[in-house]
């Protein structure tokens, strides 16, 4: 959550500004500049968007300055306001610092530089760290702040300037951090997101680095011993239009059409279509072997690709299973061990409570298998083994090209369990499910076709309603439980997500002829249970909006709107069944004017507890 860029060169503002707007996705309660000019520091904030922040501000002023830092705030610490936007500054106004992360000894730190006669203008934690660098500094700005963080708490990532020099310092504990290298400039981000128009090389930050970047150069120290450390200079793939909307309205829009496009890239890495066989057997037959029980965790969206992976596990392996949302593993984590391999998936790699979980895996000689869209991610780099999805950056908020490819990936995988000596159930089985993997991306491309226009019917009848019910089951549970996410999140409406065969036990109560339910019934194992929880509603004259496979007359008579999904085999419902289901959230959100990539309170990437 919050965004980081900071930049050392020609031109540093205009490459802050440039990289905030790219990094707002990641939080957009407030905003920030400081910049060196004249050996004084000047700081710009609001609690404002980015947008708004450039056209209230001047900042020619500063145009001309070779060092700069930018904050985009996600509030935890202190309401949103300007006192609490970054950057902080010090007593005497020569250090500043940006952060992101949470400090938990706030309390105790806050009181100790009061006693000190520190002058404390915020409610935030991260104010209290520019004080702490304030008292260690002696002209050395790197060891000022490492000392510093020797002090703290919980996590950080900290990109602090001084008026002093030409330098940037940063610190890096649980929250990402990378440098970027440019044609005679340096950049600091805490996403790499920021920077690429600028750059493609990277140098990846690690847990407990402090590193000073000045014009000539970079030093990397650790910081509890303050001995010099290296780090590998990374190329990235990504390209600049990936994180670009080009001509669509939101990059929401432009990730749902993107899909086929992404299941096309993800499968080909898996999945050799000329001889059906999956790319990585070698490497997932050793990470799996003698295994008994997989560990699936994730938070959100990535957790509903964890229960279609719990599904495929039972359908196609012998082996034992959990799966957990990772906010609460660490409270009540399940058995683990050297036998079991703990899934965890994750679009960005950098998700707090997912990478706890990670980690308390470890600790307990668990395997760690990742499913991840984010080659550099935290992450990818704790895990055993990765199997990334190619989705390309997910810039909207609510996930959409990046679930499909983590349910390819998935299938992909289950696929060949399915066909592993002593865990899988049928070899066959395992093969048709590949097989249909490859012509995904193409029934994804259906999908969207078909649901364009009856998405435009179904938002302008329902946008105006208060909440939803979807109901899903089998594979298809998970589905109802992502429709359901994917329309709270971004157009404020109440909506849950229900396992169909529950309905009786609470949620029938609910339903009435200004209730709407969205009932996933198609043609697969739990078809028929599925129609007479339609009959039901029906009987108590709720409106149904069904996502079905084409041509069903029987699904068509029983509801009032259908949304007609092409046929594939069970696993892989939930790919295309979710479709139309994005598609339908983002017109009710637009049509109640909510800003669909910047929803309300959210933040792409939870990088924090
Ligand atoms: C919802 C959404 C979130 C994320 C969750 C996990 O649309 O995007 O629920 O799925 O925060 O994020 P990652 O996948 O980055 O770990």
């Amino acid at each position: 959550m919050c965004g980081i860029v900071g930049c050392i060169g020609n031109g540093a503002v205009e490459v802050v500004v440039e990289g905030l707007k790219r990094l707002e996705y990641r939080g957009y309660d407030s905003v920030g500049i400081a910049a060196l000019s004249k050996n004084r520091l000047k700081v710009v904030k609001d609690a404002i968007k980015v947008e708004q922040f450039l056209k209230r501000y001047d900042l020619s002023e500063i145009s001309d300055t070779r060092l700069a830092i930018g904050h985009t705030r996600w509030a935890t610490h202190g309401i949103v306001s300007e006192e609490n936007a970054h950057p902080h500054s010090d007593c005497k106004g020569r250090i500043v610092l940006v952060h992101n992360g949470i400090i938990e000894n706030h309390h105790e730190l806050r009181e100790r530089l009061l006693k000190r006669g520190h002058r404390l203008r915020s409610d935030t934690d991260t104010e209290l760290i520019v004080h702490l660098v304030e008292e260690n500094y002696k002209g050395d700005l790197l060891e000022a702040v490492r000392v510093a963080v020797g002090s703290l708490v919980g996590s950080f990532a900290l990109a602090v300037i001084c008026a002093d020099k030409e330098e940037m310092v940063l610190a890096k504990r649980m929250s990402p951090l990378v440098i970027g290298i440019g044609d005679g400039m340096i950049f600091a981000a805490s996403d790499v997101v920021a920077l690429l128009e600028r750059t493609k090389r990277f140098l990846f930050l690690e847990d407990g680095d402090c590193a000073r970047l000045i014009p000539k150069g970079i030093q990397v120290v650790d910081s509890e011993s303050g001995r010099e450390v290296e780090r590998r200079v990374e190329t990235v793939v990504w390209n600049v239009e990936d994180a670009e909307k080009e001509g669509y309205p939101h990059f929401m829009l432009k990730e749902i059409y993107e899909q086929p496009r992404a299941l096309q890239q993800t499968i080909g890495a898996h999945i050799d279509g000329a001889n059906l066989s999956f790319r990585q057997a070698n490497e997932v037959e050793q990470l799996f072997e003698g295994v008994r029980k997989v560990s699936f965790v994730a938070c959100g969206t990535a957790y509903h690709a964890c229960v279609v992976g719990s599904y495929l596990l039972r359908d196609f392996t012998r082996l034992d299973y959990s799966c957990d949302v990772a906010s609460e593993f660490r409270y009540a984590p399940p058995p683990l061990d050297e036998k079991t391999v703990l899934i965890a998936v994750s679009q960005s790699g950098e998700t707090a409570d997912t990478l706890a979980a990670v980690r308390l895996a470890k600790e307990r000689s668990a395997r760690v298998l990742a499913v991840c869209n984010v080659r550099t991610s935290t992450l990818v780099r704790l895990a055993d083994l990765t199997l990334f999805t190619l989705a390309g950056p997910e810039i909207g908020v609510a996930s959409t090209k990046a679930y499909t490819s983590q349910l390819a990936v998935l299938c992909a995988l289950f696929s060949h369990l399915a066909t592993f000596a002593g865990i899988g159930l049928d070899k066959r089985d395992g093969e048709l499910l590949r097989k249909g993997l490859l012509g995904l991306p193409m029934r994804v491309r259906q999908a969207l076709e078909a649901a364009e226009e009856v998405t435009d019917r179904i938002s302008k009848e329902f946008f105006r309603s208060q909440t939803f019910l979807y109901l899903g089951r089998k594979y298809n549970f998970a589905t109802a439980y992502e429709g359901a996410l994917k329309l709270k999140e971004i157009s404020y409406i109440h909506a849950e997500g229900y396992g169909a065969g529950e309905m009786k036990h609470g949620p029938i109560a609910l339903v009435q002829p200004d209730y709407p339910t969205v009932a996933i019934v198609v043609r697969d194992s739990v078809y028929e249970k599925m129609l007479s929880n339609v009959e039901e509603i029906k009987a108590r004259k709720g409106p149904v909006i069904a996502v079905s496979s084409v041509n069903d007359e029987k699904v068509k008579r029983l509801t009032n709107f259908i949304m007609e999904v092409p046929e594939v085999s069970e696993p892989l419902y939930p790919a295309v069944c979710v479709v139309p289901l994005q598609l339908l959230s983002y017109k009710i959100a637009t049509l109640r004017g909510c800003d669909v990539d910047k929803p309300r309170n959210l933040a792409k990437s939870v990088t924090v507890e």
